[in-house]
This record gives structure tokens, sequence and C-alpha cells, in this order.
């Protein structure tokens, strides 16, 4: 019998996320025998980090102890209460609901599925993390892009941002630290956002799951903590902090005014329990992570930094490459000058020297402007290697590729 070809949702159709697809063609790559440097996951897991043993314990404790059933579709009890003593510590005071999720992915997505109707809008940072714009997609919502300002530091281009709102615009998302920038926000910027969302009713969606990975003695500022009114929803979880992204464990903190968020919290709460809970007994690290011993940050950060400060000083002194200093997380976004396409010399980098680094087009970026994106979680000697290469390879590109390309 002549069957006929199963046709996706057209919802799929621009759905990309660039951090995973460049996998495709490193592992043809990768195949050929070359060796490979990986900069391109941000897993801290398959490099020299590893999360606190007390979290590992606790959770295949919960397991002997047969937690291994549905959780309460907002998680258990002992773990909200220590997220919500950790908003406290953040300085988040009037928090309305908690909820743990698969990961903050998993809030990210309910919290904008019980947000935006078909063609209203979301002002999403350019470059930006990818899975706003695959949820967009999925959604049938607006991506509204804002543009954040490399000459300043990456922070968000608030005159982009006013000029972006608009009346179907529900809300502003934020990353900070960012992915993929590095940069940490600074109080005026995040004021400055604040009152635009007062203005406008925006929720703002504060993605800040880097916020304890931090360089230079630099302090993280939560926007929730700011203004006591506005409607916040700040994401974190255990992924990048406490370095089990495959835990799959994260949350969502509801702040602001609680008869302005009534209706809306009820919204998020239905989806929560319409899929029942997330991992069980990976919970039951929630609260030993975050009040138990602290010492893998220091020994992360100092680790970080150092990689970091490598990745600047070798990047800029690359004729052709300019990087902004990144303040958190574990990201840098240098700019390559002169050259037409991130895209095509991404992809030739790694066909021919084996380091795989994601080009700047899968975060979204400045018309004109070529970027790419690296994880400096390996090691000194391969970032020292893949930086090298990145400097030669780049000068033959230029050469090569000079009679197509419009020097800037
Ligand atoms: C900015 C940002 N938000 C969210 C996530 C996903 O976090 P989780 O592992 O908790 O789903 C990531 C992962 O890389 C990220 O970079």
């Amino acid at each position: 019998m002549k069957q006929k070809k199963i046709i996706p949702a057209v919802r799929t159709e621009n759905i990309t996320y660039a951090v995973r697809d460049i996998v495709v063609l490193a592992n043809q790559v990768a195949k050929t025998g070359k060796q490979m440097l990986y900069l391109n996951i941000g897993d801290p897991n398959l490099f020299d980090f590893q999360p606190p043993t007390h979290l590992v314990k606790a959770t295949y404790e919960a397991m002997i102890k047969n937690f291994n059933g549905y959780a309460p579709s907002s998680g258990i009890q002992e773990a909200r209460d220590a997220i919500e003593r950790e908003a406290e510590r953040k300085g988040i005071i009037n928090v309305h609901d908690i909820f743990v999720t698969t990961g903050a992915s998993e809030a990210i997505d309910i919290c904008l599925t019980a947000l935006v109707n078909d063609g209203e809008n979301v002002l999403t940072p350019t470059p930006g993390y990818p899975l706003y714009t695959a949820i967009a997609s999925k959604l049938s919502m607006m991506e509204n892009p804002y543009y954040l300002n490399e000459e300043n530091g990456w922070l968000p281009d608030i005159d982009d941002i006013k000029s972006k709102i608009n009346n179907k615009t529900k809300a502003i998302i934020l990353i900070n630290p960012n992915n993929p920038t590095g940069s940490l926000y600074t109080t005026e910027n995040l004021q400055q956002i604040i009152d635009l969302a007062l203005e406008h009713d925006l929720v703002i969606f504060a993605d800040e799951i880097y916020d304890k990975l931090l360089f230079d003695g630099k302090n993280h500022i939560s926007i929730a903590s700011m203004n006591k009114d506005v409607s916040c929803i700040t994401f974190g979880g255990l992924s990048k902090n406490y370095m089990v992204p495959g835990f799959r464990i994260g949350w969502g903190i509801v702040s602001g005014r609680k008869e302005i968020l009534e209706d809306y919290m009820e919204a998020i709460n239905k989806i929560l329990r319409a899929r029942l809970s997330a991992n069980h007994p990976e919970q039951f690290g929630i609260k030993i992570s975050l009040e138990g011993d602290q010492s893998h940050l220091a020994i992360a950060n100092e680790k970080l930094t150092k990689r970091r400060n490598m990745t600047v000083e070798m990047l800029n002194s690359i004729d052709g490459i300019s990087c902004v200093k990144p303040e958190g997380a574990f990201y840098a976004f240098p700019q390559i000058h002169g050259i037409e396409s991130d895209a095509h010399f991404v992809a030739e980098l790694i066909k021919e020297t084996g380091v795989v680094i994601v080009p700047g087009s899968g975060f979204g970026q400045v018309p004109g402007t070529n970027h790419f994106r690296v994880v400096f979680l390996p090691n000194e000697q391969i970032l020292e290697k893949a930086y090298k290469a990145i400097g030669s390879f780049l000068k033959n590109y230029k050469e090569k590729h000079s009679e197509k390309v419009d020097f800037k």
C-alpha cells in the first residue's frame, strides 16, 4: 500500500539549536581520525569539573529509600523551602510561588506557554540562548529580538528595547550572567529594564542559571531583588553552579505583586500539574547543594578565571578578532572582522583544524557582523592549542577568500 510521507508541523521549521547542530559536522570530521578540540558545549562534566559529592550522595540515598515515584507537581517541600531561602539570600523577598522543573529549560518553556498567545511577542536578547527561539517557534509566538551592545560590554541596549515594545509585548527575557557573551549586568541597566517593565506591564524572565560562576570578585545582582512590585520569574538550577546538567533539575521563582500575578500563576500551575512532576530523587540534592559546602565554586571560579584570561588575551592578540572580557559563566563571544560569513568560517575551521566552536549566527547578531562562541571550560593546554589554530587558520582563510570578501 502506498503510504503518504508524514509531514511535520510548520512550527518546527525554524527550530535550530546551533550548539548541537554543529556537532553533526564535528562528528563527521572526527570519524576521519582528526584530533578534535571541543570548545562548543557548556557541559562542565565533560571537562575537569565535578559536582559536590554530597549532592550525588543525597540523590543516591533518595533512590535507595525508594523516592522513585512521581514527586509533587511543584516539587518536594524541602527543596522548595531551600529555594525560597536561596531567593532571600539573593534579596528576592516578595516570592509568591516556587516550582521545581526538568532543568531551567522546562520552567522557561512552561512560563512562556502560560503567558503568550499566538501573535503576541516577547523581547528576546540578541545574541541569546537558542532555547528561547525554539520555544518561540513552538508557541507561534513572535520573537521580538533586542540587541545587546558589544561596544558597551554587551549590556542590553535600552533604546533598542524601548523602540521594540508594542501593544502585543508580554515579557522581556534577560540572561544574566549571559550566554553567549559572559557579560554581567549593571544595577543601572537593570533599573532601566525594571522601569520599562512597570510602564508597559511586562513580565521579566530573569535567567540566572550562571549566577555563582563569577570572576574578579564581581557580585551578581538579581533583578527581582531591586523592586518588589515588578512581575518577575527568576530561573535557576543545579546544571551549571552545581555541575549536574544531566540531573535535569531547575526551578522558577515568581515574585512581584500577588494580585497582579495570581491568574498567571494558576495558569503555570495547571501546566505543572498536567506534566506530573520533575525528576524525583534528584530533588533531594537541592537543599544540600544550596546550603551545604560551597567550596567547589571557589575551585571552579579560580580555574575559569585563568581560562577566561587566557581566552581574552590570546583571542585579542589575533589580527582580525576582538573579544569583550566575560565577567561570568564560561562563554566568550568574539567578533571576527573582515569575513563574510561566520557559519562558513566555522565549518571550514572544523574541517581543517578540528577546533569546534559555534558560529555567532546561531545566537543572533547585528546584521553584517560575524562572531563565534567559545566555551572556555577545557584546560589551558587545549585552549592554547585551539586559539593558536584559530589564529593561523584565520590568516589563511582571509588570504584564500580575499577576492570574495568585502573587507570592513
Ligand atoms: C542561559 C541558559 N539558560 C538555561 C539553560 C538550560 O538550563 P537547564 O540545564 O537547567 O535546563 C542553559 C544551558 O546551557 C543556558 O545557557
